[in-house]
């Protein structure tokens, strides 16, 4: 890359750090009901929360987050002016403003900066459309993938769209080298600033998809892509060009000959449902070839008329036959590809995790009570690589655990002729990602066996014996069961369960 002023870089970080413009500082001088409303995109109570100050904190969040013009010789006295106009991120006219959003951002033991594109609405803007080379700043898609993201110490990671650097951001914290790519020059410039604002190197470069990352191998891949299926390629942050969501099928097929052995892909994606294709098959055949275990996860459906009034909102305009024009001819291209839906979530893939993992994971999980993390997805991929060596006769030997925090309720209701009868029971995690799961009565009787002591074999002849089953049933069934629970985190397999 180009290459900024990094001494200005360093010097400009520490002023913003000295001057409190973190996420606490800012929490600190605006108070939290100002803080909430900025959030809001409600810029008024940040502004009378601010109004007697004029040192460099007040200066800062007036630039670069109200989007207000600061007077020259007060931008001097409290800011590195020069340094502020050479990194490109002030213009210097009569009044001092911002060119591009800087936003504090971090982890709970972090300070970053990311540099962007003001967005469409942001406070002291007008509503405008974006620009075709639209730079997003960080948003709710951004947060996912970060939250996802399994975090341990690898030593090379790939960020594939960098955009305003957020993954990469993330990536620097746990991988030795990472390298961001954009087919935008203009992220990479703004990526560039973000690393340098936020006290990171990366190995940035320019290209399309895997093009600038040619025969080269990762240990962890990230990508929010510009994922959406959208007639033409209009703005490059989020329209592919390409047709339908070959997008999504491209990166997922595309990923495996970049991960190292071991290495895994998160990639977010948009597919289609197709009338009469059920989704789950459509995301299968992106997986089939990959030669990866795959865990695809949807997260959310919109109609079409839902999805295209989204993506026109989010690049901003406004409303007028233009407006109407594209989303016309937007509704038309999907019903072209018979679609009656999109749906949006994430695809893993974990590389040298096949063996005996019985096929792809394909689930929709739009009503989970929240989003797993990232410890929570490497538990998953974990534990579908150990299915290899937990074969049937391995895992009827083993002695799995329950985990802290398991919660099974067993209910009984009143019937009609006010006979108690014994309801599912219901399995949990305490503050788990996951919903409960209905157990029948085998299943729950299975859980409460299990102390770490009991094997899979033992615990099945035993509820074989209980309910008056064929045990070679009930131990095919508890195979199931088992595997389920414990790929769901309602049981561990303890890892010196003997199972070899
Ligand atoms: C949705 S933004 C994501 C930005 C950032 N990574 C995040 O998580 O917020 C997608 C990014 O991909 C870039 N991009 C678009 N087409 C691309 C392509 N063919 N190859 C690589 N990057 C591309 C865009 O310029 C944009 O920065």
């Amino acid at each position: 890359m180009s290459g900024i002023d990094l001494a200005a870089a360093r010097h400009v970080r520490q002023v913003l750090l000295d001057s409190g413009f973190t996420a606490d500082g800012l929490l600190g001088a605006l108070g939290p009901s100002a803080y909430a409303a900025l959030g809001r995109g409600e810029p008024v109570p940040a502004r009378r929360a601010l109004a007697e100050r004029r040192d460099a904190l007040a200066s800062l969040v007036e630039l670069f987050v109200l989007g207000a013009q600061v007077p020259v010789d007060r931008a001097r006295r409290t800011l590195p002016l020069e340094e502020l106009t050479a990194l490109g991120l002030v213009d210097v006219g009569p009044g001092v403003t911002a060119v591009v959003d800087v936003r504090p951002y971090g982890e709970s033991d972090t300070d970053w900066y990311v540099v962007s594109d003001h967005g469409p609405d942001s406070a002291g803007h007008e509503s405008a459309e974006v620009a075709v080379d639209h730079v997003l700043g960080v948003g709710g898609a951004s947060l996912t993938l970060a939250q996802i993201t399994p975090r341990r110490d690898v030593p090379r990671a790939l960020d594939l769209g960098t955009g305003c650097g957020v993954q990469a951001l993330h990536l620097g914290r746990h991988a030795v080298h990472v390298v961001a790519t954009d087919r935008n020059r203009r992220a990479l410039r703004l990526a560039e600033v973000t690393a340098a604002l936020s006290g990171q190197e990366w190995d940035l470069r320019e290209g399309s998809l895997f093009e600038p990352v040619a025969g080269e191998t990762f240990d962890l891949v990230v990508s929010n892509p510009p994922f959406v299926i959208s007639p033409g390629h209009r703005y490059t942050y989020r329209d592919a060009g390409l047709p339908a969501d070959d997008l999504g099928r491209l990166l997922v097929q595309q990923a495996p000959a970049h991960l190292a052995e071991g290495g895994t892909a998160v990639v977010l994606a948009n597919w289609l449902h197709v009338r009469g294709q059920d989704w789950r098959d459509r995301v299968a055949e992106w997986v089939a070839p990959t030669g990866c275990d795959a865990w695809v996860a949807q997260r959310e459906v919109q109609d079409p008329a839902q999805y295209v009034g989204l993506w026109l909102r989010d690049a901003g305009g406004s409303p007028g036959d233009e407006q109407d024009r594209r989303y016309e001819a937007w509704l038309d291209e999907l019903t072209d590809m018979d679609a009656e839906g999109v749906g949006f979530g994430w695809v893993v893939l974990h590389r040298g995790g096949t063996e005996g993992a019985g096929g792809p994971r394909i689930e929709d999980v739009s009503t989970f009570p929240r989003l797993p993390r990232g410890d929570e997805v490497a538990a998953l991929l974990s534990v579908r690589a150990g299915w290899g060596s937990h074969d049937a006769v391995a895992l009827l030997a083993a002695a799995p655990v329950r985990p802290p925090g398991l919660r099974l309720l067993a209910e009984d209701r009143a019937g009609d002729g006010g006979g108690l009868q014994t309801w599912p029971s219901r399995a949990s995690l305490a503050d788990g990602w996951r919903p409960e799961v209905l157990l029948d009565a085998v299943g729950a009787q299975l859980l409460r066996s299990f102390d770490g002591a009991t094997t899979v074999a033992e615990a099945a002849d035993r509820a074989a014996a209980v309910h008056s089953l064929d045990p070679d049933d009930v131990r095919a069934g508890a195979l199931i069961a088992v595997r389920g629970l414990v790929e769901d985190g309602l049981l561990l397999l303890a890892a010196a369960a003997p199972a070899h």
